[in-house]
């Protein structure tokens, strides 16, 4: 009988591996389960419950990618821009032409969508309109947007085909053919099993990463974030970790959000035009405008590139011209100014709705703390930072792209979607230098992962994986910190205070501050420099080292120990990569004080890095950028 001390081991083999199960997921879940035959097995794995699964759990209020009568190349042009030039413009163009598809299927799944007056109740895929937050952002009825999404996943696979509750640690290469994928193996967050799964093809889309850097919510604010804090950079990690070479590692995103509840500023911007000052009523943006000049061509972009907009406010920040207010009186007392008292109402309800449908701990905020939006004003603040590739940040795995739009040869070798992992596939936040996907994006780039899945799967027939490495020994290494517990619990009378072991919690908050005071955290106001990024390697190492030490005594701190695991690894792709760009692309996200201005001779190219799994050594490298539309610049 498997007890706490002595897992049963469950041997599991499937043709479609799907690890995660968030928006990327829920895509390919359902893509290819419309192209498989029954004969091609396909099997999904979520460490939570798909249902209130990734980035999308807590619900949305808009999707922010619907092309409708703009352009796929237009989209292009955005994100390049916003991303201040290096990013992969066939990537994003695929997903440009696919996406509204998506958006019509999730409406047809039951996502309420607002519409304008004229054609109100009339679907998108028969014509109806949309109401535009802005020019890419549409408003929903969002808060059960992933159990939405989700309930058409599970019915495409059925729920045999889905594992709940079972986290993955690593993915494992095949034994016979090189840089292949044959597997992974995890184990059960509430029973005391170890999964070893064998697939022909996996598709690794585990969400970005979250809690890498310390937070600014601290104490009993601690676990308040803005990306969910249970995305543990397991995505780039795995796949990293097999060799899968990665893209824009240095890359982050830093959002500007209503201070403490990190509640989103989209819809206040975009819908209800409101303007961020600072403590002097100054409009940052426009005063500072001269500045960002030093960073054209990307200043002259139709929208001033996120990081920009941060770099504008962090100068009056340093200078000492705080605190930041988002003025939602001004904003709403020129709303209502048409309006009837009956619509000033369901604006004020709408602007807290923007909060329940996506944030609710922001709306708490403001109940605490007496804001009324329509008359008070709200901080704003930039964040801590965070790792991902779908949102306004582009890190992640270097991908195959689409084949039929001339795209460079490295940049389309194989399978769409598919990594330099022979098998091994991603999406969503997996997939580096193409952000501003979003959930819509996410579920699209699945969608398409999903499809060619399929193919892979129907061109290797014949293949067997057979998994590399000890599977007992493997198993043994996932429950070191179980056995860590075990051995060392007696020796000291408080478990907790105990020089044997470290705990996950204790452990991660030593990388939060590793992370925020040498790699260009909230400390240094996000600056840092070669002699830091040294300084903070070498404690990295330390802190690997001491990872044999972890200690889990239940199944929720194993969980909680391999996701800081995870953490830990993507914390030191971040780090080299940062290292390695020796100039200063996205001030407002991070300085390279040392390189204090942007690069474009040199530096127009993505920073690539691979980690050999036979050598355990690190290569970083540029790869060239190339237009597949006109810039403008
Ligand atoms: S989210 O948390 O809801 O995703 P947010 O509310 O900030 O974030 O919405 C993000 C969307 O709004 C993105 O499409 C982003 O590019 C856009 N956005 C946010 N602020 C601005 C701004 N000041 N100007 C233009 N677009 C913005």
């Amino acid at each position: 009988m498997a007890d706490f001390g002595n897992p049963e081991i469950v041997d599991f083999e499937t043709d479609i591996l799907i690890i995660g199960g968030g928006m990327a997921a829920c895509g390919a879940a359902f893509e290819a389960k419309q192209w498989a035959g029954d004969d091609v097995k396909i099997t999904l794995v979520d460490k939570a419950a798909m249902d209130r699964s990734g980035a999308v759990a807590q619900g949305l209020s808009a999707i922010n990618t619907y092309i409708g009568d703009n352009t796929p190349e237009d989209y292009v042009r955005m994100v390049h821009a916003d991303l201040m030039g290096i990013t992969r413009d066939d990537l994003v163009y695929d997903i440009g032409r696919h996406v509204d598809g998506t958006v019509h299927l999730f409406e047809e799944w039951g996502l309420p969508i607002w519409k304008t007056k004229e054609t109100e109740g009339v679907p998108l895929s028969e014509g109806g309109k949309p109401v535009r937050s802005g020019k890419w952002q549409i408003m929903i009825n969002g808060e059960s947007y992933k159990p939405i999404v989700a309930e058409a996943a599970k019915k495409a696979l059925g729920m045999d085909n889905i594992f709940e509750r079972v986290f993955i640690v690593k993915l494992l290469l095949d034994d016979n053919d090189p840089n292949t994928i044959a597997g992974a193996v995890g184990f059960s967050v509430r029973e005391n099993k170890i999964y070893v799964f064998k697939a022909k093809t996996v598709l690794c889309v585990a969400g970005g990463a979250v809690n890498v850097f310390r937070p600014r919510s601290t104490g009993e604010g601690m676990g308040r974030v803005w990306y969910p804090v249970w995305n543990a950079g397991s995505t780039y990690a795995m796949c990293s970790q097999v060799g899968a070479e990665m893209t824009m590692m240095e890359n982050r995103f830093v959002p500007t959000r209503f201070k403490d509840g990190y509640g989103p500023v989209g819809a206040w911007f975009l819908l209800f035009k409101s303007k961020a000052t600072n403590g002097f009523g100054e409009d940052y943006m426009t005063k500072n405008a001269d500045m960002l000049k030093d960073f054209a061509p990307y200043d002259t972009a139709a929208v001033v590139p996120t990081c920009l907009r941060n770099h504008a406010m962090l100068k009056e920040m340093k200078e000492g011209r705080g605190p930041i207010y988002m003025d939602t009186p001004t904003a709403m007392t020129s709303l209502a100014e048409t309006m009837t008292p009956k619509e000033i109402k369901h604006l004020e309800a709408e602007a807290w709705e923007d909060f329940l449908d996506m944030c609710i701990g922001q709306a708490g905020v403001w109940a605490g703390m007496n804001i009324r939006p329509e008359l008070n004003k709200s901080e704003l603040m930039p964040t801590e930072p965070y790792l991902l590739g779908s949102h306004s940040g582009c890190c992640g795995i270097w991908v195959s792209g689409p084949d039929d739009i001339g795209a460079p040869d490295d940049w389309s070798w194989g399978y769409n979607r598919m990594t330099t992992v022979k098998g091994l596939f991603t999406a969503g936040d997996g997939v580096g230098a193409s952000g501003h996907k979003f959930s819509s994006g996410s579920h699209t780039e699945g969608r398409i992962a999903g499809k060619n899945m399929v193919r892979y799967v129907q061109d290797h027939k014949d293949f067997k994986p057979a998994l590399k490495g000890d599977i007992k020994a493997i198993a043994e290494e996932i429950y070191k910190p179980v056995r860590n517990y075990m051995e060392h619990k007696d020796k000291t009378t408080d478990e907790d205070i105990n020089p044997y072991y470290i705990q996950p919690r204790n452990f991660q908050m030593r990388l939060q501050k590793i992370m925020d005071e040498y790699v260009a955290g909230v400390a240094t106001y996000y600056q840092t420099n070669g002699t830091l990024l040294e300084e903070g390697q070498k404690y990295l190492d330390m802190l690997r080292e001491d990872s044999d030490n972890l200690r889990a005594k239940d199944l929720h701190e194993l969980l909680r120990a391999w996701e800081n695991f995870h953490r830990l690894w993507t914390a030191e792709l971040h780090l080299r990569h940062i290292q390695f760009r020796e100039e200063t692309r996205y001030p407002g996200f991070y300085y390279r004080a040392d390189y204090p201005d942007l690069d474009e001779a040199n530096w127009h190219c993505f920073v690539n890095s691979t980690f050999d799994p036979d050598t355990k050594e690190w290569t970083m490298h540029k790869r060239e950028w190339t237009a597949m539309v006109d810039h403008g610049h």
